[in-house]
Order: C-alpha cells, then sequence, then structure tokens
C-alpha cells in the first residue's frame, strides 16, 4: 500500500481537492454506508455483511497484495471508495492486468469526483505499481450507464459486449468488457 496520500488538483465546490486515502477500519460507518445501499450497489452483489463484520473485513483487504483499496475524500469530507483489485502475478496476452472499482455516495455523485479519483488511482496502477500494471479491465452492465461513461471518458475501450455476463436482481444481463493500456 502507497504511505503517502494521492492527491488531484480536481476541486469539488464547496468541500477542496478530491484526495485517495487509506480506508481506516475504525471508521467503517462511512464505507459501509455506500456498499449497504441498494440503489447505489444494484448493478453488484450487495453483501449481507453487518458493519462489524465489515470493519473487519477492511484490514484483510489492506493486507491482500492483490488489491489496492482506497477512500476518496473532497477535501475532509469522505464521499466514496475505489480500489484496484484482482492484480494479476502473470502476464497476460496484453501484460499484467488489474481491474478497478469505485462507488460514491449518492449524494456526492456527478460532480466529476469519480472521474478525477480513477485519473488519481489509474495513475497510480501505471506509474507507482511494482512490478507494474499494463492493462486495467472493467466489465460493467449495459444498464450501467453512469460506469460505462465514466469509463469510456477514461479512455477505455470496449473488448466485447456479452449477452448475459451481467447479473441484476437474479436475471443474467448484457454487459460491456473494456481495456485500457498503458501508453
Ligand atoms: C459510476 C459512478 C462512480 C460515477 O461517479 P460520479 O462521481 O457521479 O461521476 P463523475 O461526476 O466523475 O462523472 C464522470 C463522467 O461519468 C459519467 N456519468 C456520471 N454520472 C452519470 C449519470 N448519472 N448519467 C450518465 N453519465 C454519468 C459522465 O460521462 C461523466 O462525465 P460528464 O460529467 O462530463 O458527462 C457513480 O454513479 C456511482 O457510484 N454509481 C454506483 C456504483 C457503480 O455503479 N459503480 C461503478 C463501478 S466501476
Amino acid at each position: 500500500m502507497t504511505t503517502a496520500d494521492l492527491k488531484s488538483e480536481f476541486l469539488v465546490e464547496g468541500l477542496g481537492n478530491v484526495s485517495l486515502r487509506k480506508p481506516i477500519p475504525e471508521q467503517a460507518e462511512l464505507a459501509f454506508g455506500i456498499i449497504s445501499n441498494e440503489t447505489n450497489m444494484r448493478f453488484f452483489m450487495v453483501s449481507n455483511w453487518t458493519l462489524d463484520e465489515y470493519r473487519k473485513f477492511i484490514p484483510k483487504v489492506m493486507k491482500d497484495r492483490k488489491r489496492y483499496p482506497f477512500w476518496i475524500y473532497a477535501g475532509e469530507t469522505f464521499v466514496g471508495i475505489c480500489q484496484i483489485w484482482k492484480i494479476s502475478n502473470k502476464p497476460k496476452k496484453y501484460g499484467r492486468n488489474a481491474y478497478i472499482f469505485c462507488a460514491l455516495s449518492p449524494e456526492y455523485q456527478k460532480m466529476g469526483t469519480a472521474r478525477a479519483a480513477l485519473k488519481l488511482m489509474i495513475e497510480f496502477a501505471f506509474n507507482e505499481l511494482n512490478p507494474p500494471i499494463d492493462t486495467i479491465r472493467v466489465h460493467i452492465i449495459e444498464e450501467n450507464r453512469p460506469s460505462l461513461n465514466l469509463a469510456f471518458g477514461l479512455g477505455f475501450k470496449k473488448t466485447i459486449r456479452h449477452k448475459s455476463a451481467g447479473l441484476v436482481d437474479g436475471q443474467k444481463v448484457p454487459a460491456i468488457y473494456a481495456i485500457l493500456r498503458r501508453t
């Protein structure tokens, strides 16, 4: 895990600059509000964890060598979570790959925060991880337009559309696979 916070020039009006910081297990309720919000997490498996279970889970994630979890702040306000995960050990066709994830509290969405946070995290993944990452992949349910727009806006390119790779309300739905290569 990086020792320094990652700080963006991007300013959320009234709150301050976007930064990525280490998760704080003692403040698990901040992130738990996001992962237990069914509207926010409609396109993901919402866990049935209790807050206490989630609090114990955070330190485990922080020790996992295949993941870098971050909490997103605007100034000193907690606004969301993001992570680099599933970092591959072995290079594949396009090199060493990782996945990314991001979710913002509903009240802080549509302010440009996720874009700023993901830019920081992508820069970290491509330039500071050792050994470096060559590609970042995402797998997004087609219905999740905000997320797809965000990914394409960051330079991800669609690879395939799978007609039943997503799951929403127990139903298989189309999902888009996209990739970002280190330049
Ligand atoms: C997807 C999500 C992280 C976007 O966060 P955000 O901070 O609102 O996004 P930003 O304000 O940085 O917007 C960046 C771009 O994303 C797209 N976007 C964001 N919200 C959108 C919306 N409601 N509808 C369509 N496009 C949207 C746009 O392209 C936007 O660029 P623009 O403002 O120039 O049009 C947020 O909606 C969220 O937390 N959703 C629930 C969890 C989730 O689906 N996560 C995705 C997993 S990777």
